[in-house]
C-alpha cells in the first residue's frame, strides 16, 4: 500500500515537474514516443502490401502491379520521412528537457538547501540523502518520464499488435507471452541490488567530494602543496573509485547471466511462430507478405513485452531515487517557524538559564546562561577557544534552539516571532564568514538586498570600515570582483575580505548587530580605528562583539565571559578588573606582552 502510494506520490511529481519545465511540448513529445512504437508496425505492413502485389505476377495486369507498387513505394517514402523527422524533432524536445530537468533539480534542491533549518543540513543522515539524490534523482527524473510514457505508449501499441497476431493465429500470443514470465522474476532482485549499491555509493560519494575539494579548492592550494598532501588524497581518491567501481561491476556482473538468460528465452517464442507461418506458407494457407508481416509483429511483440518489462523495472528503480528527491524537496522549511508580531524596537534581551547541546553531541556546549542587555548596549564576549561563545551567538540568531531555558527579546520568547521578520532585524558577522565571489558592490550591497545599488550608502559604509580607498582604486572600481578567477577580478587579504564583510554587516540597517570575531586579521591600528567609528555609529543599536583583543573589549558597556560553556563572569571592565577574576588574568596577559 505505502509502495503504491509513493509510485503515485512520484508518478505525480515527475509529470507535473515536467510539464512546468517543458510546457506544451510535453503533449508532442508523449505523441512523438507513441507514434515511435508503433512505426515498425506501419513499416511491415507496407512491405506486406509490396510483396503481396509483387507475388500478383502472372496473375494481374503488369501495368497494374507497377502502378500499385509505385503508388505503396510513394506512400511508403513519405511515411518514412515524417518519421525521420519526427525522430529528430522528438530527440530535440527530449534533450532540451533532459538539460531543463537536470539543471532544474540542481537549483531547486540548491534552494530548498538554502532554505532548511541548519539543524537538518548538519545533519550527516540528511547530507547522505542530499548527495544521494543529488547524484541520482535528477538524471533519473526525465527517463522516469520517458519511461512511463513508454509504458502506457507500449501497452497501445501492444494491444493494437497483440489484435492483429490473434488474427493470424490464435495461439502465437500465449507462446509469445508465457516465455516472458521468467523476466518478470527478475525485476525485484536486480532492483534490491541496484538500490544497495546506490546508498553505499552515496556514502563513499561524500568523502569523494571532500578529498577532490582538497585538490580543487583555492583555500587550501598554498598549504596543499607544501605538505604534499596531493599524493596522500590521490591515493584515498583512486581508493574510493575502486571500491564504487568495484559495487558496479559486482552487481552488474551478477545481473549479466540472469539477464541474458531471461532475454534469449522470449526470443525462442519468435522463432517458434516464424516456422509455424512458414508451414502455413508453404501449406498455401498464409501469404508471403502476411509471413513477413507475422514474423515482424511477432518479432516486434516479442520485444514490446521485454521492454515494458524493463521499463517497469527501471521505473520502480527511478521511482526509489526520485521518491527521495520529493522527500527533500517537501521538507519543511524554516521560514514556517513563528508568528506574525511586530518587533519594534529592541528594549531588551534576555537569556533566561539557557542550555545548549549540539544533536547528536553528550556534552553541553553552554549550560544555564542568564543576561540581560538593555536598548543600544554593546556587550562583548570573551573566552578561550571553544568556550561557546559562538554557540552563544547561533542561538541568538535561531539557527538552534536552546535545549534548556529561553531567550526573550522585549520580554518575548524569540521563537514566538515570524522567523523572518526575526532575521530581518539582525546582522550578522559570523567568524566564517562566506567571501562572495561578486563585485565589490554588491558584497557590500547583499547585506540589504533592496538597496543592492545604493552606491552612495555602500561607499559611507565602506569608508566607516576604512575599505573605501582600496575598493574605489581597483581598476573598475566598486563593480571589480572580489574573486580571483574571474576575468578582471582581484584576491584580497583575510583582514581587507573582513572590512568588507563589517561594512556588509553595517549597511543592513538592523537594530541587533553581531560580530563574531570581526577584526581577528585587521591590523590593530585600522581595528581601533573601525571599532571607534563603529561605536559612534551604531549608538543606537544592540551590539555584541566577540573578540580577543582586550583594547577593544574594554569599551564595551558590558562584557560577558564565558569559561566552558557557563557564565562566569559580568560587568564594566573596571567592575571585573576589580573581580580579579579570568577577565581580568587575560587582560593582564594581554596588556602585559605589549609592555615588553
Ligand atoms: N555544529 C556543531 N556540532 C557539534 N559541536 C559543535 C558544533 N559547533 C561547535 N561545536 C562545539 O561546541 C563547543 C563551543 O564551540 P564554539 O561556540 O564555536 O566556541 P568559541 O567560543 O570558540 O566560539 C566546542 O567544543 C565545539 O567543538
Ligand atoms: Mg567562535
Amino acid at each position: 500500500m505505502d509502495k503504491i502510494s509513493s509510485v503515485i506520490r512520484v508518478a505525480r511529481f515527475s509529470w507535473t515537474y515536467s510539464v512546468k519545465i517543458a510546457g506544451k511540448k510535453i503533449w508532442l513529445l508523449l505523441f512523438y514516443l507513441t507514434y515511435k512504437n508503433i512505426h515498425p508496425i506501419i513499416n511491415a505492413y507496407f512491405i506486406k502490401l509490396a510483396i503481396d502485389t509483387l507475388t500478383q505476377v502472372g496473375q494481374a495486369e503488369p501495368s497494374l502491379i507497377i502502378r500499385n507498387i509505385a503508388f505503396i513505394l510513394i506512400a511508403h517514402f513519405l511515411v518514412d520521412s515524417w518519421d525521420n523527422f519526427s525522430f529528430r524533432h522528438s530527440l530535440v524536445l527530449s534533450r532540451t528537457l533532459q538539460r531543463k530537468l537536470l539543471s532544474g533539480i540542481d537549483v531547486d534542491l540548491a534552494y530548498k538547501n538554502a532554505s532548511l533549518p541548519i539543524t537538518t543540513i548538519e545533519n550527516s543522515k540528511f547530507k547522505d540523502k542530499y548527495t544521494l539524490v543529488k547524484r541520482e534523482a535528477g538524471f533519473r527524473l526525465y527517463p522516469l518520464v520517458d519511461q512511463s510514457v513508454n509504458i502506457v505508449a507500449g501497452l497501445i501499441t501492444f494491444i493494437a499488435t497483440a489484435v492483429l497476431l490473434v488474427g493470424f493465429n490464435p495461439l502465437y500470443l500465449p507462446i509469445l507471452l508465457i516465455l516472458q514470465v521468467p523476466r518478470l522474476f527478475l525485476i525485484k532482485p536486480a532492483l534490491n541490488k541496484v538500490t544497495h549499491r546506490a546508498s553505499l555509493s552515496a556514502k563513499l560519494s561524500r568523502h569523494w567530494d571532500i578529498y577532490l575539494d582538497f585538490l580543487e579548492g583555492i583555500k587550501g592550494s598554498y598549504e596543499a602543496r607544501i605538505l604534499k598532501i596531493k599524493e596522500v588524497v590521490n591515493k584515498r581518491l583512486l581508493n574510493i573509485q575502486e571500491q564504487t567501481v568495484g559495487l558496479f561491476e559486482k552487481t552488474e556482473s551478477e545481473l549479466l547471466f540472469p539477464r541474458v538468460a531471461t532475454a534469449i528465452v522470449p526470443m525462442m517464442g519468435v522463432f517458434t511462430i516464424a516456422f509455424m507461418a512458414a508451414k502455413d506458407v508453404v501449406s498455401k494457407a498464409t501469404s508471403i507478405g502476411d509471413w513477413q508481416l507475422i514474423v515482424n509483429t511477432a518479432h516486434r511483440l516479442g520485444e514490446l513485452s521485454k521492454r515494458i518489462i524493463d521499463d517497469i523495472g527501471s521505473l520502480s528503480e527511478a521511482s526509489i531515487f526520485v521518491d527521495k528527491l520529493v522527500e527533500v524537496l517537501e521538507m519543511e522549511e524554516e521560514t514556517s517557524f513563528g508568528n506574525e508580531i511586530e518587533i519594534g524596537n529592541v528594549k531588551s534581551l534576555e537569556f533566561d538559564n539557557v542550555s545548549f547541546k549540539y544533536p547528536n553531541t553528550k556534552q553541553f556546549a553552554l549550560r544555564n546562561v542568564s543576561f540581560v542587555v538593555n536598548e543600544a548596549e554593546n556587550v562583548a564576549i570573551v573566552g578561550h577557544n571553544g568556550a561557546g561563545k559562538t554557540t552563544l551567538v547561533k542561538l541568538l540568531c535561531r539557527f538552534y534552539e536552546p535545549s534548556e531555558g529561553v531567550i526573550k527579546l522585549n520580554g518575548i520568547d524569540i521563537r514566538d516571532y515570524d522567523l523572518s521578520t526575526y532575521w530581518g532585524i539582525l546582522s550578522a558577522l559570523f567568524q566564517d564568514f562566506e567571501t562572495y565571489g561578486v563585485s565589490a558592490k554588491e558584497s557590500i550591497g547583499f547585506g540589504d538586498i533592496k538597496n543592492l545599488s545604493n552606491q552612495t550608502r555602500i561607499e559611507k559604509v565602506a569608508k566607516l570600515t576604512g575599505i573605501h580607498k582600496y575598493l574605489s582604486s581597483l581598476p573598475k572600481g566598486y563593480e571589480t570582483p572580489l574573486i580571483r578567477d574571474l576575468e578582471n577580478g582581484v584576491g584580497l587579504s583575510t583582514g581587507q575580505w573582513q572590512k568588507v564583510a563589517i561594512s556588509r554587516a553595517l549597511f543592513r540597517k538592523s537594530k541587533i548587530i553581531i560580530l563574531d570575531e570581526p577584526t581577528s586579521n585587521i591590523d590593530p591600528e585600522s581595528e581601533e580605528d573601525i571599532f571607534n567609528k563603529l561605536i559612534r555609529t551604531v549608538n543606537k543599536r544592540m551590539m555584541f562583539l566577540i573578540s580577543h583583543r582586550f583594547s577593544t573589549v574594554k569599551r564595551a558597556n558590558r562584557i560577558i565571559v564565558i569559561d566552558s560553556g557557563k557564565l562566569t563572569e559580568q560587568g564594566s571592565h573596571k567592575e571585573l578588573m576589580a573581580q580579579n577574576g579570568l577577565y581580568a588574568k587575560l587582560f593582564r596577559i594581554q596588556s602585559e606582552s605589549y609592555k615588553e
